[in-house]
């Protein structure tokens, strides 16, 4: 991380009234659809935002879910994500405080999404956040952010080296896979923005496969 969690949280605070305003790129835009597409829970499923920010995603899957968890380090933009689902009369959607590597959250999870918001971790940091998304049980890990399908370039949009530290696309995928999950779809959105979709590989994890373990 290039900046720390306090550094991020206060950074994004100062911007939150604004921040949605700020948001009128076509590829952020077709990231949070993307998100949004790929998450398909289901009316009983719980889904885990982490980096919620404003709640772009949480609150376009509220409707969707059963239940959706919103989770981030900036009170500012907590606070704008808790203004919008009142407004929007969404009740089944809450916010609250909580890190990528400790989302402060230990109830069900089926679908663990996240947008714009895991390049401001290292790789290591990253590999030990989809770890945690891992161990959460969900069937299925929705990343939209900036990653890099090609070399890095500073000159091109959504890459500020200052203050993010985006993967390539091979780490992200090395690091999902390491941590159980098949990778089901790969979404290039621009040549340093796109949208991963990681299932739980093969049963890992379910009731099934561990009835298969024990039978073999
Ligand atoms: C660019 S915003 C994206 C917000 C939202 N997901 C969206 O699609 O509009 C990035 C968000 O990540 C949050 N964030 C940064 N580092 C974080 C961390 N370590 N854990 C949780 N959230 C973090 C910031 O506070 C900010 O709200």
């Amino acid at each position: 991380m290039k900046k720390t969690i306090e550094e991020h949280a206060d950074r994004f605070s100062d911007i939150a009234a604004d921040y949605d305003d700020d948001q009128s790129s076509e590829e952020y835009r077709a990231c949070v659809s993307l998100v949004v597409e790929h998450a398909a829970p289901g009316p009983d499923d719980v889904v885990l935002d982490l980096g919620t920010g404003t709640g772009a995603i949480a609150l376009a899957l509220g409707p969707e879910a059963k239940r959706v968890v919103g989770r981030d380090i900036s009170e500012g933009m907590l606070e704008q994500a808790r203004t919008k689902a009142a407004e929007a009369g969404i009740e089944n959607v809450e916010f609250g405080y909580g890190e990528f590597r400790a989302p402060d959250y230990d109830g069900e999870v089926d679908v663990v999404v996240s947008n714009f918001a895991m390049h401001h971790l290292s790789d290591a940091e990253k590999r030990e956040a989809i770890e945690v998304v891992a161990a959460t049980g969900a069937r299925r890990f929705v990343l939209g952010d900036v990653m890099f399908f090609g070399e890095p370039d500073p000159e091109e949009p959504f890459y500020s080296p200052e203050v993010d530290d985006p993967a390539t696309v091979g780490t992200l995928a090395d690091a999902l896979t390491d941590a159980g999950f098949a990778l089901t779809a790969v979404e290039s959105v621009h040549d340093q923005v796109g949208v991963l979709v990681a299932e739980r590989a093969a049963g890992e994890g379910t009731e099934e496969a561990v009835v298969e373990d024990i039978e073999e």
